[in-house]
């Protein structure tokens, strides 16, 4: 077996559909207005894959060839594909399979990761133990959600918050001190449910009843989730601050998890970090699930130096929660 290696990001890539979704087009559609959605959530719009034919494997194909162009190699290079995702195409087979063979990486074994928000997060510490343990070299680690095919647009407390989008990172052993140094997951069964969709799964398989009933879209509990949520997530990134000695003045950047800018601020301030340190696009794309965190990744490339200190931080539902000490190797 290889020499055990640190796993590093060596590419990004992404995809974002055309088409926009606005606060004031929401305004036409749910009793709600602009200002509200401004001040309570920061979103200003997002991102909508109209084509009724494309989906969440759709998007996390065109992130993934991105990402192939810009670091240069080819799809049969890749060992492993790992999609992270709520809305998969089918719920079998895995949208990674799909992905691999949109991009006939025909080397690669593929599957998905589900834990919601928090789902880039654990694919990424998945994909970096395959590269430590030296059994693969190239290992695409991609979060894809559609979100707006199990948003119900006549529910103005869910459907102002959520966007499609993907974005891909490519893990490659380290030649340096860069790269994935540490990571904190945690989980907790939401026995109330909080943040979830009722049916299409094996409990309350499709019918007419749960159709009529809109049970195939997300619910949440929103003022429930946002309290965990808030604690969670300046938890675990002061929690990975401290076991790995960094002071705000070590840490360049946050690439938190884009759900609400009041969840993004607490956790900076906890972290004792300055605004101009953190990550925020959640007014451009809302919340796009898994692909937030390397979303914001792809956004901010050109900005980040080599042996930046990065903590990416996410909660979601399920509920799960993590957060991920990065020393950047790019640039
Ligand atoms: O990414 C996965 C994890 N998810 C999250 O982290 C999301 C966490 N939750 C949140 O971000 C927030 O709870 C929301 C943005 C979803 C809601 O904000 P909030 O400040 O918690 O509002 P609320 O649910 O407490 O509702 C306050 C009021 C209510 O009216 P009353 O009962 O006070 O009269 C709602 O009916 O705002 C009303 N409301 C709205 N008003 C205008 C709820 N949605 C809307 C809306 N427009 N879209």
């Amino acid at each position: 077996m290889a020499e055990t290696k640190r796993a590093a990001i060596t590419a990004v890539g992404h995809y974002l559909p055309e088409n926009r979704l606005t606060n004031h087009d929401l305004e036409q559609m749910v009793e709600t207005d602009d200002e509200w959605i401004r001040t309570r959530t920061g979103i200003e719009e997002r991102r909508i894959l109209k084509d009724e034919d494309k989906a969440t494997a759709f998007m996390g194909a065109e992130a993934a060839k991105e990402l192939l162009d810009q670091r240069g190699v080819s799809a049969d290079e890749i060992d492993v594909i790992i999609v992270a995702t709520v809305t998969p195409d089918y719920l079998f087979p895995a949208t990674a399979c799909l992905v691999q063979s949109e991009i006939e990486a025909g080397n690669a074994y593929s599957f998905d990761v589900s834990a919601a928000c928090s789902g880039f997060l654990y694919a990424l510490t998945t994909g970096a133990n395959f590269i430590e343990s030296g059994r693969a070299q190239k290992v695409m680690v991609i979060g894809s959600d559609k979100m707006s095919s199990i948003v119900d647009y006549t529910d103005r407390s869910t459907c102002i918050l959520f966007g499609d989008g993907a974005g891909a990172v490519l893990l490659e052993p380290s030649e340096d001190e860069t790269g994935i140094i540490d990571y904190i997951h945690r989980s907790e069964g939401d026995t109330n449910l909080s943040l979830y969709q009722p049916a299409g799964g094996s409990l309350n398989p499709a019918n007419e009843e749960t159709v009529k009933n809109r049970l195939h879209y997300a619910k949440q509990d929103g003022r429930t989730v946002f309290k965990k949520a808030t604690v969670g997530m300046a938890d675990v990134s002061e929690e990975i601050m401290d076991k790995n000695d960094l002071s705000a003045d070590d840490v360049a950047w946050l690439v938190p998890h884009q759900a609400n800018l009041r969840i993004i601020d607490a956790t900076a301030n906890r972290m004792g970090l300055d605004k101009d340190k953190v990550m925020v696009n959640i007014d451009k794309y809302g919340n796009t699930t898994a692909a937030t965190i390397p979303l914001c990744l792809y956004d901010w490339q050109n900005k980040l130096e080599h042996g930046d200190n990065l903590i990416l931080a996410a909660f979601g539902g399920g509920y799960t929660w993590g957060s991920i000490y990065v020393k950047w190797a790019l640039n």
